[in-house]
């Protein structure tokens, strides 16, 4: 199985942004160029308060909704937190954890992005895990093992059966919201890094499988060179899923 064998994603990270009763503007932008090609797949990760308005305006469009965080408990006592089960219940398909805006702000360990993956594959729900290094640390030349790290921290325990569904998104911190991406040299040779550590924890054919996404500046201009590298599998997208500039990566998607 090569690259043609494995889908494409395309996610878009809303993070902190939009508001619900902007939500059908939005769609009207963006819905005319959001055609899934053959083997292209989308999700939007909004904010919880937004999940119903987004899945209400993608109803009868192939685009998935996704959240961008999840509590590693099941029920109870949290204040504030969401479960795994009330996004399944709301009609969530995909989530992301381990973003590195959580990891910076929230303190969140490799150890709790582990829980929540766990929980997150416990209600069903596809999670897009997500690994990257600072500028300091690629500066230092410790890229690859500070990623491999969070890979087999985010990753222990999870059995292959659960991995061939999980989604790995690289993405570089010094790349994030700044117009600075990663080249595509960069980005490939992270995310081939990536699919090296997966084949070591689970077999050659396994980590084939495995859709491995960028992150970081990707948008309508970039993206269609970073797809085309061999290990990168899709993007998750920040600034650019505001816009109708979303579709244009979809159609480089398509065309890939
Ligand atoms: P930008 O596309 O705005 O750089 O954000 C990337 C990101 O963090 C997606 O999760």
């Amino acid at each position: 199985m090569d690259k043609k064998n494995r889908n494409a994603l395309i996610a878009g990270n809303w993070k902190m942004n939009m508001l619900a009763s902007q939500v059908p503007a939005y769609w009207q932008g963006l819905e005319p160029g959001a055609k899934l090609g053959e083997g292209v797949s989308s999700a939007l990760c909004v904010p919880f308060p937004l999940i119903p308005a987004v899945k209400a305006a993608l109803a009868g469009s192939q685009v998935k909704v996704g959240a961008q965080d999840v509590s590693s408990h099941d029920k109870g006592a949290y204040t504030g937190e969401v479960s795994a089960a009330m996004l399944a219940d709301l009609g969530v398909d995909y989530c992301i954890i381990g973003h590195s805006e959580r990891r910076a702000y929230h303190a969140e360990s490799d150890e709790l992005v582990n829980e929540k993956l766990k929980a997150l594959l416990g209600a069903g729900i596809t999670p897009i895990m997500c690994c990257g290094e600072s500028l300091e640390q690629r500066d230092a030349g410790v890229t690859l093992s500070f990623v491999e790290s969070q890979i087999k921290g985010g990753l222990a325990g999870i059995s292959a059966e659960d991995m061939k569904k999980v989604v790995i998104a690289y993405e570089p911190i010094w790349a994030i919201g700044t117009g600075r991406t990663a080249t595509a040299e960069q980005a490939q040779e992270v995310c081939g890094y990536i699919r090296g550590v997966l084949a070591g924890l689970y077999g050659q054919e396994l980590a084939k499988g495995v859709q491995v996404l960028y992150g970081g500046s990707m948008n309508g201009k970039n993206a269609a060179e970073l797809l085309a590298q061999p290990d990168i599998d899709g993007g998750l997208i920040g600034g650019a899923s505001l816009k109708p500039e979303f579709a244009d990566i979809i159609g480089a998607a398509n065309e890939g």
